[in-house]
């Protein structure tokens, strides 16, 4: 009897052992459709394997063309309104846009850029921290048979097939309106004129640039004196801290000229913490044209405004899907600006967005 009983028990061992083996089976294909249709679960080695970087555009089925980006940073507000060009001109063009921010570093930009070549992203396009120091990465670029396309800074190698064109200002120009400007202002000026100049990321090309055309047109007349140059990294913290500095060294100081406005609104905190007015105490020149120094404009505290734009996204976006489709594309592109007087600014302030 209890033989029998367990004879009949291992009958239902087995024929449960069996039932959790066919379930078993059926529960782990399951599994794996949900992993393979991304529910939730850790890409499909196929999925990350995927040889194209191109992906599908979800209303149209069109393969999207991936374009991977290094920004600089987010030192400025000028670099700020440059981002949400790029991001906003992404998206209203369908590109599949990879946004890496460099944080002021070059060796993030490098990084960023190695990993744009692995993930086989169709263009690479940056704004390089600095002029110096590319080649090695841009020939890795280029082996991949990536282009790469550099906005609004530039690079000083003499190699230029390691970019297919460069988009952005002429920053020399940029410096040559500052200085014009300057001159103008004291033509009928006997005496020195004492220049202190703000100048931006130290070995970045609007510092190199802006620097080089503002001392070509000011060299002209030996009154012209620069009696101070720091770099104020292009942040508004920094030309305040620097400019504070200078004012304890120099007590007859005629101009300000600012690599951009972040420092230039530093340093206006500073010339008034010092008891100075700024606009008239000391004239004050800076580049970029954000709406936050033509407000200070418009209160008199910047005289001069030279324009530098930010708005580089819907430029860049025509370029990337021109060199995708093979288009010949010039090697540079200067993107149109100006300058303001105080009574220009006033004009401008409402229609500034950024
Ligand atoms: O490269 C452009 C410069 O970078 C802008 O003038 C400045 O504000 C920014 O940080």
């Amino acid at each position: 009897m209890r033989k029998r009983f367990i004879g009949r028990r291992a009958g239902l061992v087995i024929l449960l052992c069996a039932m959790m083996a066919f379930m078993a089976a059926c529960g782990s294909s399951g599994g794996s459709q949900q992993q393979a249709s991304g529910g939730g679960g850790a890409p499909a080695p196929s999925q990350s394997a995927a040889p194209s970087s191109s992906t599908p555009s979800e209303s149209t089925g069109e393969k999207k063309i991936v374009l991977g980006f290094s920004q600089v940073g987010a030192e400025s507000g000028w670099r700020t309104a440059n981002t949400k060009s790029i991001q906003e001109a992404a998206a209203a063009a369908g590109i599949d846009l990879r946004f890496s921010d460099a944080q002021q570093k070059q060796e993030n930009q490098i990084k960023a850029i190695r990993s744009f070549i692995q993930q086989k992203v169709d263009v690479i396009a940056f704004s390089p921290v600095v002029e110096s120091g590319w080649d090695t990465v841009l020939k890795e670029a280029k082996d991949a048979g990536i282009p790469v396309i550099l906005t609004d800074r530039a690079i000083d190698s003499p190699d230029t097939s390691l970019y297919v064109s460069f988009l952005g200002s002429d920053f020399v120009e940029e410096g040559r309106r500052a200085g014009r400007w300057v001159v103008e202002q004291f033509k009928d000026h006997d005496g020195d004129v004492n220049i202190v100049e703000l100048q931006g990321t130290v070995g970045s090309a609007p510092a190199i640039d802006r620097k080089a055309g503002f001392e070509e047109i000011i060299s002209a007349d030996p009154k012209f004196k620069i009696i101070a140059s720091q770099s104020g990294d292009f942040t508004r913290a920094k030309g305040l801290e620097v400019m504070q500095a200078i004012l304890k060294a120099h007590k007859d100081i005629d101009v300000l000229y600012a690599h951009n406005d972040d420092m230039a609104l530093g340093a206006i905190q500073a010339i008034e913490a010092a008891g100075l007015k700024p606009g008239q105490d000391i004239l004050i020149v800076s580049v970029d044209g954000i709406r936050d120094a033509f407000v200070a404009a418009s209160e008199g505290k910047i005289n001069f405004i030279v324009e530098c734009n930010p708005l580089l996204g819907p430029q860049l976006m025509d370029l990337v899907k021109k060199v995708v489709a093979g288009e010949p594309v010039p090697k540079r592109i200067v993107t149109e600006e100006r300058t303001f007087t105080i009574e220009e600014a006033i004009a401008e302030l409402p229609n500034r967005q950024y």
